[in-house]
């Protein structure tokens, strides 16, 4: 038998062979590794079966060139087709599988969002409230936007008073309309919506323009009184205000009204209060005074009322203010104003 007979009848005999090798490899190749590595071992570059078997076409006699060539033609579409169905299958099959083990585990016990608590102004706005409303004050905010009427020139400022200066108050792009830089504004807003006898406080946000420092912020908060009726002189002022400090801060503090200057009242005065810390020997929080300054306040202006069309002669009145932001720091022994504003649910937490 020639040499090139048996080259010839060898090839088909080991195409069939390798047809059959592939089927077994196949059936057992049960994901896409090993699957890529069929792949390999009969289409890879280096060594691989099928472009070995093309190699050895060109030593297979004439006559017999043609056969096998279709034949090991067919083989490789075969291995290509059944590859590339299995590979798409197996793949499709590992997805889901994935995702079964990446859906929503419904027996897992829920994430609890964390809670947060009221915010130590928000406590101290509702004591103060809560305080003034029993002895029979009404709450209202009054407006943070205000026109230059209602935070100034009703209360007495002169056109030329330095805290209508832009260096201390923000101003709006609209003429005449600007950020309170008190809660002096409701005193106003409330005398011509009710008249006397009346009696408000409002708690709010204020705005000046200051540097942010530990006990300064642009954006702080103040709560504001006042009371107008027949009769009411300095002492009523200074009885409601040692109570409202004396519920507020607790225990049995000592008070003195100090001599001060606002445009809106006459007289005006400083409330102080004995430290609270050091009871009044001195310590660092009082600058070694042994008080604290807790407001101001003083008897309304005549000229307040009269720019209200409140008879000075018929009603009088006091009024006072105070940062609620201070009392915050003091009663919870927060050092720095920031902290207030930094919206950190671990400080909230601690309230
Ligand atoms: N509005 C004053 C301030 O911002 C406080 C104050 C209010 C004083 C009412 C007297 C009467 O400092």
């Amino acid at each position: 038998m020639p040499a090139f007979f048996v080259a010839g009848y060898d090839m088909l005999d080991e195409i069939t062979k390798a047809g059959a090798d592939f089927d077994r490899s196949l059936e057992g190749s049960a994901d896409t590794r090993a699957l890529d590595a069929v792949r390999v071992t009969y289409f890879g570059r280096k060594g691989g079966l099928i472009p070995a078997l093309f190699s050895k076409l060109k030593d297979v006699p004439k006559e017999q060139k043609k056969e096998a060539g279709e034949a090991l033609n067919r083989l490789r579409d075969r291995i290509q087709a059944a590859l590339d169905e299995k590979s798409a299958r197996l793949a499709a099959e590992e997805l889901t599988r994935k995702d079964a083990r990446e859906t929503i585990d419904v027996t897992l016990p829920g994430r609890r969002p964390q809670l947060g608590s009221l915010h130590p102004i928000t406590l101290v706005r509702q004591q103060m409230e809560a305080i003034f409303r029993e002895m029979g004050y009404s709450v209202d905010p009054g407006p943070e936007i205000e026109s230059d009427r209602y935070n100034f020139e009703a209360l007495n400022f002169t056109p030329d008073h330095p805290a209508r200066d832009t260096q201390d108050t923000f101003f709006t792009d609209v003429e005449g309309l600007l950020l309170r830089t008190h809660t002096s504004n409701v005193q106003i807003r409330a005398m011509e919506q009710w008249p006397p006898p009346v009696k408000v406080i409002s708690c709010g946000r204020v705005y000046r323009r200051d540097e942010i420092t530990m006990r300064r912020s642009p954006m702080f908060h103040q709560a504001e009184g006042f009371l107008v009726d027949k009769g009411i002189h300095i002492g009523h002022m200074r009885a409601t205000l040692e109570h409202f400090v004396t519920k507020l801060f607790g225990g049995t503090p000592k008070f003195r009204l100090r001599p001060s200057f606002f445009p809106f009242t006459e007289p005006s005065a400083e409330l102080d209060m004995s430290c609270l810390f050091c009871k009044g020997n001195g310590c660092g929080t009082c600058s070694q005074t042994g008080w604290m300054e807790i407001l101001g306040c003083g008897m309304i202006h005549p000229q307040v009322l009269r720019n209200v069309k409140i008879d000075p002669e018929e009603w009088s009145g006091f009024a006072f203010g105070m940062g609620i932001d201070r009392v915050a720091m003091l009663k919870y022994g927060i050092p720095n104003i920031r902290t207030l504003f930094e919206n950190d649910l671990r400080v909230l937490q601690q309230f």
